[in-house]
């Protein structure tokens, strides 16, 4: 299959350099920005590669949603398939470019987009044949989880694991999409979405690791416990979809905190296959081209969908789930919150909530932070 590769940055190169190599497939061209077309293979119009009868699939891994989204579109719509490893554009229009490729008879996949060289979106797609999915979640930011990993086993403060991650080249400049959660929650709406033929939209319940500090962790360790910032997506028995990120605290013997450093792991109950848990790099030049790579092929071998195209829009309900939350606080707020049991620990309270609706959780957390108080909380492990 002769393919174009839109975008030559950290995955587009790994891409076109695996494509050398890769069996049954062959690069055309790649997309660059006008004036760094440099060798011939490359070029700067869109239109040189839709237009090309040659090119049989696009592989889009430039980002963003603009102008991502009139490329592949364009692409579909001229009968080429299209692979891409853009969360963001997935999540905001899959659903449309799952129907137009379905119209074209063409393959639209896009494991790259969710935990990288882990076989997430892949696994479950072909899961979701003969298998009724139940839970799907995990660990889905590999730079969360590596700040979160320095600090338990180091001892660093926020402000130096995320220095470390930017070091390493783990963690953007601006890392807000990924220590917000913002990165995982798309992650688990491209999940949804695989599993349940429904994109959550809205409704979410979103929390990340800004608020924790050195001395809450060694809190943590003290009582043998491990945090991890986890995601969490199903259906309630009722057909209600859940989808949410939030920071848990978990025994070091579950499976999600043998997570370190980078490392994503994902994870899905089937009805009748139970827990399936895959653990691999989730992001990184060669681990995510090697899933790009992966559904090129899988479009050679005839498949053709990843998301269906009737796959809906809906709200995220995560008042069907409950938690029992650890939380931070002021000590002036100890009743702010239906403690289980607290201490009070100088200033601050330190407390175990009773069960908590996920939507009632977040909803309290943002009016005691609205009024100055700075809050930290995670839910326990069940
Ligand atoms: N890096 C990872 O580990 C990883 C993992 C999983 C998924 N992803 C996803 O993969 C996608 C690409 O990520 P990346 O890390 O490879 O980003 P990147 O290094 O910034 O590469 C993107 C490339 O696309 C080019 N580009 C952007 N808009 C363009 C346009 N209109 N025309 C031509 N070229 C254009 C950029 O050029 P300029 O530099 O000139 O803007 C850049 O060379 C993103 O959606 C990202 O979320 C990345």
């Amino acid at each position: 299959m002769k393919v174009s590769v839109l975008g030559y940055g950290t995955v587009g190169f790994g891409v076109c350099s695996m494509l050398e190599k890769a069996p049954g497939l062959e690069l055309v061209s790649v997309l660059v920005r006008p004036g760094k077309a440099d060798k011939p293979f490359k070029v700067t119009s869109i239109d040189e590669i839709v237009n090309d009868p040659e090119v049989e699939a696009v592989v889009e891994v430039m980002g963003g949603v603009e102008p991502a989204y009139s490329y592949v579109s364009a692409a579909l719509a001229a009968g080429k398939h299209a692979v891409t490893s853009n969360k963001a554009l997935v999540a905001a229009h899959g659903p449309e470019l799952a129907k137009l490729a379905k119209e074209k008879g063409v393959g639209f996949l896009f494991s790259a987009a969710c935990g990288g060289a882990v076989p997430f979106l892949h696994n479950l797609a072909l899961a979701v044949e003969s298998d009724r999915i139940l839970s799907l979640g995990g660990i889905l930011n590999g730079t969360t989880n590596f700040m979160l990993d320095s600090m338990q086993r180091s001892g660093m403060d926020y402000a130096d694991a995320l220095k470390e991650a930017q070091a390493l080249g783990y963690a953007e400049a601006d890392p807000t999409a990924d220590v917000s959660g913002l990165d995982a929650l798309r992650k688990i709406m491209l999940a949804c979405a695989v599993a349940y033929d429904k994109l959550p939209c809205e409704g979410f319940s979103l929390e990340g690791i800004e608020s924790v500090t050195a001395a809450d962790v060694a809190h943590f360790q003290s009582k043998g416990l491990v945090l991890r910032l986890v995601v969490r997506g199903g259906e309630s028995e009722d057909g209600k979809l859940y989808a949410f990120v939030q920071p848990v605290l978990l025994s070091a013997s579950s499976p999600e905190a043998s997570v370190l450093k980078n490392f994503n792991m994902a994870k899905y109950r089937g009805e009748n296959a139970g827990d399936i848990v895959l653990i691999g790099q989730g992001a990184g030049r060669y681990p995510t081209a090697s899933a790009v790579v992966r559904d090129l092929s899988d479009i050679v071998h005839g498949r053709r969908e990843m998301m269906k195209p009737d796959c809906v829009r809906v709200a995220a309900d995560n008042s069907v789930c409950e938690c029992r939350y650890y939380v931070r606080l002021p000590a002036d707020l100890a009743d702010a919150l239906p403690f289980a049991e607290k201490e009070l620990d100088g200033a601050l309270c330190r407390g175990v909530t009773e069960a908590l609706a996920v939507t009632d959780m977040h909803a309290r957390v943002k009016a005691l932070r609205a009024g100055g108080a700075a809050v930290f909380f995670a839910a326990m492990e069940e």
